[in-house]
């Protein structure tokens, strides 16, 4: 029997921003529970899917089938072919054959009418090409990178941005996008961290499924939404060293309770398509994995969409080692579960000859055909082939987008420091020296894969901060150095510039290109020589304030350490200048949270919130002294940021911490309560967060677990009751034999600003 000690009130724990997560003195107080029985284990059944073959359209069913039985063979792997334009107009000839289901990276309506035309007048049966296209974070009207996204800890802004981004792409004839990217990262150094949410499965599954409401609403086929695709399946974010396209290896239990959530989520939201990714997964590549494409996908999830390839991912099968040519190729990726094959043409070639040979079966390619027929009528193309090409005209950067990609970028902002009150820059009169390689650079602005995004939409930094400062504002520009900063020629202009000002704003970090696809780095520094600008501009003794431009965690010890004033602002997309002078001059206080941790150096890397104790956690006090415990001789211990954390201008209190029962059995429910208070002087947003940990389990668990957040809008002296519903889906893990279930014993829960500190209560579960 387990015995639960009388309390329930919460233990008061320090939180300090630059605490290790969590300090290990709280990983001690937690009552002893004794693992439970194997046998005590009591198995929850899984959430029903949305998604199971019940729920089909019988009438759209029957369609397919009946389209199915007038197919030839080339038709069928046509549909099943995704291409590009070549520039040679193979895209049109193929289209004209009855041969291309679908194009990527082409938009316009114009230009897809035109590839449509040439299919619904020449093709034997018209089946309409399905268009598809990167969009990423905007068509047009771009908007804080996926990551930054994250960073607002509000999945119904990131909806209504999705939503944005899907009108316009619809209006310029698309009917798919590639995204949301649900990859969970934890090793900043891979430049794709930019495109997701982060490296929490919690959040990283609420951001998932936001987005796919956002871009698909409720009916797909309506001309403003789009089908959705949750990429990369699966374990791409992984990639050993952090270097795009490596090798993954990772073990059974981090893939389905770190990197399945967020996919889970997309699955369950009803998202339409997968794009199987191109690394290998512990010896078997993604592209060809019948274990991760057909077994847990679609038996285990029950997903009646389609699957796409990476770009030519299924030929890279070749270069990995895993199929012999071309037809092997096509015969791995079709038998594991891809229906579709970006750009490479292994299926059309192959799959006849495999056919006869009886190395796959007519039972396969139907199936995929399925899957990627039933995906348009879904999208509507059958009933509206053709975009309208007069709307589309009026279709981009609506002043009601604008001012969504204005706010949203305010709101991902993370103020990482704020020294006495520096920030906001109020009041007239001031003359402000902006300076920094990304102060004027409008395309660092939209960061990578910015859909049909124009640098001339974007405002820079120094644009806003013009156009939106103070009355009697004087602003000074010198850029000191370009991105890659490798000389210090500009610095003096710089300097003298800073010292000429009342306040410098250094606006340093990367270019869009440095991180996202192929955009590894084997150092999280400010590149080149940026941090000797920054260095130089501290030295004239004028206050600095630091603004990042970047799409990953970077390594800023020393602006840590000595500018009084950091602000995280990602690539924040066409309104960048006018949100950082929104929270520069204080129209606004930010309130973002970071999605991600941030280390203090790359040699920490992978570091994540949610790590193991270890048989031999630190002390936080003694971190020096203590030498045979898991540390790093030369660094204190713990990240620079925390995941979760952010300040504001103002200031906020968590309170009556309560749970709603003292014990619950396995297939109970427990209501975690908190009370925050805004005990400043502005307006401002807290994100509250509630985390849980299991101190002893029959398999080891992480230090700590996020499983609800809200952020909150509070004036000054106003108090919010915020209530977080916990339930098996929460509670339960895998045991030791990889079967979810919720387990008897103790369950720490922690209500906090950050994942580190907060206030913290306990409850147990109870065997039935
Ligand atoms: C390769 C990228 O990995 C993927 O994310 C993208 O959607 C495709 N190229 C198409 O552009």
């Amino acid at each position: 029997m387990i015995r639960f000690p009388a309390l329930i009130a919460a233990v008061v724990v320090a939180a300090s921003p630059l605490a290790a997560t969590p300090p290990m003195d709280e990983l001690r107080d937690a009552p002893a529970a004794k693992p439970a029985p194997a046998a005590a284990v009591i198995r929850i059944p899984r959430r029903p899917t949305t998604q199971r073959p019940a729920v089909l359209d019988r009438r759209i069913e029957s369609k397919i089938e009946q389209l199915l039985k007038r197919m030839t063979l080339e038709e069928k792997l046509g549909q099943l072919q995704q291409l590009g334009d070549d520039g040679k107009g193979g895209h049109i000839e193929a289209a004209k054959k009855g041969r291309l289901g679908s194009t990527l990276s082409i938009s316009g309506a114009a230009k897809l009418n035109e590839i449509q035309r040439a299919n619904m007048e020449h093709s034997r049966l018209k089946i309409p090409v399905l268009f598809a296209h990167d969009v990423i974070h905007g068509f047009r009207t771009i908007f804080p990178i996926p990551l930054g996204e994250a960073a607002m800890w509000d999945p119904e802004a990131a909806e209504k941005a999705s939503a944005v981004a899907a009108a316009e792409a619809g209006a310029a004839g698309l009917r798919w996008t590639f995204a949301p990217m649900v990859d969970i990262a934890r090793d900043p150094r891979w430049g794709r961290i930019a495109e997701g949410a982060g490296e929490d499965p919690y959040l990283g599954a609420a951001m998932a499924r936001a987005r796919v409401r956002g871009f698909q609403g409720s009916d797909p086929s309506a001309p403003d939404k789009l089908l959705a695709c949750a990429k990369h399946w699966i374990g791409y974010g992984a990639a050993e060293g952090g270097r795009d396209y490596n090798s993954t290896d990772m073990s059974l239990r981090t893939m389905r309770e770190i990197y399945f959530p967020p996919f889970k989520a997309a699955v369950d939201a009803g998202v339409a398509t997968f794009m199987s990714a191109f690394n290998d997964l512990n010896g078997v590549p993604s592209s060809g994995n019948a274990f991760t494409l057909t077994q847990v996908l679609r038996g285990e999830w029950g997903f009646t969409g389609f699957v796409v390839s990476d770009y030519e991912s299924v030929r890279e099968l070749i270069p990995h080692g895993f199929a012999k040519d071309a037809a092997d190729a096509a015969r791995l990726g079709l038998a594991s579960g891809v229906d579709m094959e970006m750009v490479s043409r292994t299926y059309a070639e192959n799959a006849p000859k495999l056919l006869e040979k009886g190395l796959l079966s007519q039972a396969a390619i139907d199936e995929s055909v399925r899957r990627v027929l039933r995906q348009k009528f879904r999208a509507g193309v059958f009933e509206r082939p053709y975009a309208d090409e007069a709307a589309e005209k009026t279709a981009f950067l609506k002043p009601e987008y604008v001012r969504l990609a204005r706010e949203n970028a305010a709101r991902s902002f993370v103020l990482l420091k704020n020294e006495k009150g520096l920030l906001p820059l109020e009041g007239p009169g001031r003359t402000i020296a902006v300076i920094g390689p990304l102060a004027d650079d409008a395309s660092a602005m939209l960061g990578t894969w910015a859909g049909e995004g124009k640098k001339e939409d974007a405002v820079t930094i120094l644009q806003g901060l013009k156009s939106e400062a103070p009355a009697g504002t004087k602003i000074r520009h010198a850029r000191g150095c370009d991105a890659d900063c490798k000389t210090t020629d500009g610095f003096a202009a710089a300097v003298d510039a800073a010292r000429n000002a009342d306040v410098v704003v250094a606006v340093v970090g990367e270019t869009g290109d440095m991180n996202g696809e192929a955009a590894s780095r084997s150092t999280l520094d400010l590149p080149g020589r940026q941090l000797e600008l920054v260095q130089a501009l501290h030295a004239t003794g004028k206050p600095v304030v630091a603004v990042l431009v970047n799409g990953r965690p970077l390594t800023i010890g020393w602006l840590a350490e000595n500018v009084p004033a950091i602000l995280e602002t990602w690539h924040a997309g066409v309104q960048a200048g006018p949100a950082v002078a929104d929270a520069l001059f204080g129209r606004v206080t930010p309130g973002g949270k970071l999605p991600v941790t941030f280390p203090r150096t790359v040699g920490q890397v992978p570091i994540y919130y949610n790590q193991k104790t270890t048989g031999r956690p630190p002390t936080m006090d003694d971190w020096v002294k203590e030498r045979y415990v898991s540390r790093y001789q030369d660094l204190p211990l713990g990240p620079l940021y925390e995941f979760g954390f952010g300040l504001s201008y103002t200031t906020f209190r968590l309170s009556d911490f309560a749970l709603s029962a003292t014990s619950i059995k396995p297939d109970g429910r427990i209501t975690a309560k908190v009370a925050v208070e805004n005990t400043g002087a502005r307006d401002g947003d807290e994100v509250v967060q509630l985390y849980i940990r299991r101190p002893s389990a029959s398999v080891t668990r992480p230090v700590r677990e996020l499983k609800g957040f809200k952020r909150v809008s509070l004036k000054p002296g106003e108090t919010r009751e915020v209530a977080f519903d916990l339930g098996p889906a929460d509670l339960g893990f895998l045991g030791p034999n990889l079967e979810f279930g919720v387990e008897p014993g103790i369950v720490e829960a922690y209500a906090g600003t950050s994942s580190s500190g907060g206030l913290k209560a306990f409850f147990e579960i109870v065997a039935r």
